[in-house]
């Protein structure tokens, strides 16, 4: 193909030209989202000054080179999502190192996780997601003292998840997506409230951050955010989440939940949760997303969680729940489809609950047909698109988040890169801009034009 470039090609020319010299203190190689493919070539590791290491998007090939667990002490950023790699992730990560985000998603890798990565004391964001990885879940990453990213989804990973008792493991944590694996068992209180990250803290909301090392690289993570995926291109510090979803989870909810006041988005949806809903997610104050849908969870919808006044998504279906949805607050703005599958609910917009009243004047339905995210006037997102082109960069669709901080608005802005599409799937962002969204929203929209 004469659009294809080989990689391999290209290092040797780095290595072997003249201007050797220059090469090999060679800090940052970006060849990110073009057509390279082949193996990725040892030589690589020779680029001893290599800070940041970026070819996410391509079609390499291969095993990781080993050396690469031991590239450098320098390397901050190795990011090699979205290619076609299998076998083993390297297992020589060495002490003293200075990665600072491994983004190896996307690709066909297997075996565990190796325990060289504790070595990784920087590592801030660690994104293994969509791989084979198989064993129990790395309960050790929890005492890696900067991590604030860690993304296990869809893998092949088993068993019980964290039971530490050290109080500082995964202090830092914002974002845990352990979706689509096979862990079983409790979710133990203990690691809920070991999340100090995800409580509410002053001195961190004055000031808008993004993840990254604020120069030559912003962290970017792919999540699901109200039943759509979006790549978040700039992760901003205060953005939290937690997806548990699709797994065997069982027993109660723990009612440490409620200490994670900045959680934004909860999502413990298919799994085997039952008892109650824990009164205590109305502390939740800044949730935005809660997911507790195919579960077998019984009881009333606590009517504490009309105290979530920034709550704009609510899926509860496909439970054992019963009695009065709570009336009040948001729970004016969710549609029958938050409910569906449990016989016992009612009330508003369900039926009446027992005696007839005759027609009730129901309350004013916020939801507007052609806006999915703008739905109430409590909450806003505000979907913008700015097409625009980057000469050379080829079909990246360009997600920001950015939360204003004096008022607690969250803002979704989505650029979609105009130049071109990538063919992957994976890779198209959902814009929910007015005309679009009856096709792309999971949500029914019939439910909301009624
Ligand atoms: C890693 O680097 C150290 C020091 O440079 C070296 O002694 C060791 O052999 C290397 N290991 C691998 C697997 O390359
Ligand atoms: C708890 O974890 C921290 C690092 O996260 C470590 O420094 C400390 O030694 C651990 N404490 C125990 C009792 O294991
Ligand atoms: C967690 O540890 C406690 C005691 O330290 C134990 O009772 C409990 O069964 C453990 N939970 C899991 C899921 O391993
Ligand atoms: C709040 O955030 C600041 C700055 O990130 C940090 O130094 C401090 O330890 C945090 N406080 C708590 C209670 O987590
Ligand atoms: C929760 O997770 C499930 C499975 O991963 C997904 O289908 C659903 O859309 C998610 N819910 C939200 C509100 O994002």
């Amino acid at each position: 193909m004469d659009r294809s470039l080989c990689l391999c090609l290209l290092i040797c020319l780095f290595l072997q030209c003249p201007f050797s010299y220059s090469w090999k203190s060679l800090t940052f190689l970006d060849l990110g989202s073009n057509l390279l493919e082949g193996p990725l070539p040892a030589s690589l590791c020779k680029l001893e000054k290599l800070q940041y290491l970026l070819l996410s998007d391509n079609k390499l090939t291969g095993t990781i080179p080993h050396c690469f667990g031991n590239i450098s002490t320098q390397l901050t950023v190795l990011d090699l999502r979205r290619n076609g790699f299998h076998g083993m992730i390297p297992t020589t990560f060495p002490e003293g190192n200075q990665l600072r985000n491994l983004g190896l998603n996307g690709n066909q890798l297997e075996g565990p996780l190796p325990r060289s990565l504790i070595n990784c004391k920087s590592l801030e964001v660690l994104d293994v997601g969509h791989n084979h990885i198989t064993g129990p879940f790395p309960d050790w990453l929890g005492t890696l003292p900067e991590l604030r990213v860690l993304i296990l989804k869809s893998n092949r990973l088993q068993g019980p998840i964290g039971n530490s008792s050290n109080k500082s493991s995964f202090q830092k944590l914002k974002i845990l997506d352990i979706s689509y694996n096979q862990f079983t068992g409790y979710v133990p209180a203990k690691m809920l409230e070991n999340f100090q990250a995800m409580k509410k803290n002053d001195s961190e909301t004055t000031q808008r951050q993004y993840m990254g090392d604020g120069t030559y690289y912003l962290d970017s993570v792919t999540v699901i955010m109200k039943g759509l995926e979006y790549e978040v291109k700039r992760i901003l510090t205060v953005f939290t989440t937690i997806d548990l979803s699709r797994n065997q989870f069982e027993g109660n909810i723990p009612k440490s939940i409620g200490g994670l006041d900045s959680l934004r988005l909860l999502n413990f949806s298919h799994n085997n949760f039952n008892g109650l809903i824990p009164t205590s997610l109305g502390d939740v104050s800044a949730l935005e997303s809660l997911d507790l849908s195919f579960n077998q969870l019984e009881g009333r919808i606590p009517p504490e969680l009309k105290k979530l006044n920034f709550l704009s998504d609510l899926n509860v279906s496909k439970n054992h729940l019963e009695g009065l949805i709570p009336q009040g607050g948001q729970f004016y703005t969710f549609p029958n489809s938050s409910y569906t599958g449990n016989p016992g609910l009612c009330g508003f917009p369900l039926n009446d609950c027992g005696e007839d009243k005759g027609p009730q004047s129901s309350p004013m339905r916020v939801s507007h047909p052609t806006d999915l995210l703008d739905l109430t006037s409590g909450f806003t997102w505000k979907p913008v698109l700015l097409g625009y082109c980057f000469g050379m960069i080829l079909g990246a669709a360009v997600g920001f988040l950015m939360f204003s901080t004096r008022t607690p608005r969250l803002f979704v802005a989505m650029v979609e890169d105009a130049c071109k599409r990538l063919k992957r799937p994976r890779r198209d962002l959902y814009v929910p801009m007015a005309q679009d969204t009856s096709k792309r929203s999971k949500r029914p929209r019939k439910e909301a034009l009624r």
